[in-house]
């Protein structure tokens, strides 16, 4: 069986760890070639190093997704070496500072809204805007969360982001589909990367009781996403449009 993306092009933001790391390195090993892309140039430039190795293609860049003309630069690079956009990962998330909804400040407010939500509205903008004009269509996943479909403690404006890529997602699904560009989001559960593990740290619970907390018994990996993500992109999921696909071992079933 051909691999999911054989001969497709596509970009991933926040590839420097975590997620992002781990769908680009499957999206690659799915036949795609990629422009991967982080804040973190020599995080990404080790995710481009190990697509590399694994005998796939990439190209490292430096994109900081709350700066509007980064997000211009990366879909232009994939244009200008590839010559077109097939995929599109908006994954790059912050989780912000962890403190009650009254307590928190104007300043990680704003961060928030510009890394998690803004950047993802912009970079649909760029995303959308490519596929229409090359024709062919395209598709776009964005990184929700289970916290984009319920809300948690310490975590509201995190919470309110999530939710609100999925508005973002549902509604240019029913404005761009005709057009043959499909857009769905993924709601990861309880992924063991850095980010989660920061936000553990700072609960005072323990990374085992965390563990636990999904009826599987245990976290998610990034590579478990990776796979929903690449399936998504690919034209298996051709009839899934305008989706919140669930990966969560179950944690939104109570
Ligand atoms: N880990 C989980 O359990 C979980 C659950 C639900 C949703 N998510 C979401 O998945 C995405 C990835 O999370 P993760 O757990 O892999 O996090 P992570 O912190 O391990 O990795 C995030 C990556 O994004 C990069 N990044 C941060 N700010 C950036 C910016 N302004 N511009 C470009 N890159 C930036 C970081 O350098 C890092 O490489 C986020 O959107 C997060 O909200 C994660």
């Amino acid at each position: 069986m051909a691999a999911m993306l054989e001969g497709k092009i596509g970009i991933v933001t926040g590839a420097g760890q975590g997620i992002g790391r781990e769908s680009a390195l499957v999206m690659a090993r799915e036949g795609a070639r990629l422009v991967v892309s982080d804040i973190n140039l020599a995080m990404v430039e080790e995710t481009a190093h190990l697509i590399s190795q694994a005998g796939g293609t990439a190209l490292p860049l430096k994109v900081d997704v709350a700066r509007g003309e980064d997000l211009q630069a990366l879909v232009e690079l994939a244009v200008s070496h590839f010559g077109r956009l097939d995929c599109a990962f908006n994954n790059a998330g912050i989780s912000g500072e962890g403190a009650l909804l009254a307590d928190f400040s104007e300043e990680g407010y704003d961060l928030l809204m510009a890394v998690n939500l803004k950047a993802v509205w912009r970079a649909m903008k760029l995303e959308i805007k490519q596929m229409l004009k090359q024709g062919g269509g395209g598709a776009i996943v964005n990184t929700s969360s289970v916290g984009g479909l319920v809300g948690k403690e310490h975590l509201s404006v995190y919470c309110a982001t999530k939710h609100a890529v999925l508005g973002l997602t549902k509604s240019a699904a029913l404005e761009y589909g005709a057009q043959g560009v499909r857009v769905n989001a993924v709601c990861p559960g309880v992924v063991r990367t850095p980010m989660v593990e920061a936000v553990i740290s700072g609960t005072g619970t323990s990374l085992d009781d965390w563990s636990k907390l999904q009826p599987i018994g245990r976290f998610g990996t990034p590579s478990e996403i990776g796979e929903a993500v690449a399936w998504l992109c690919s034209d298996r999921a051709s009839l899934v449009h305008g989706h919140a696909l669930v990966a969560d071992g179950g944690l939104t079933c109570a």
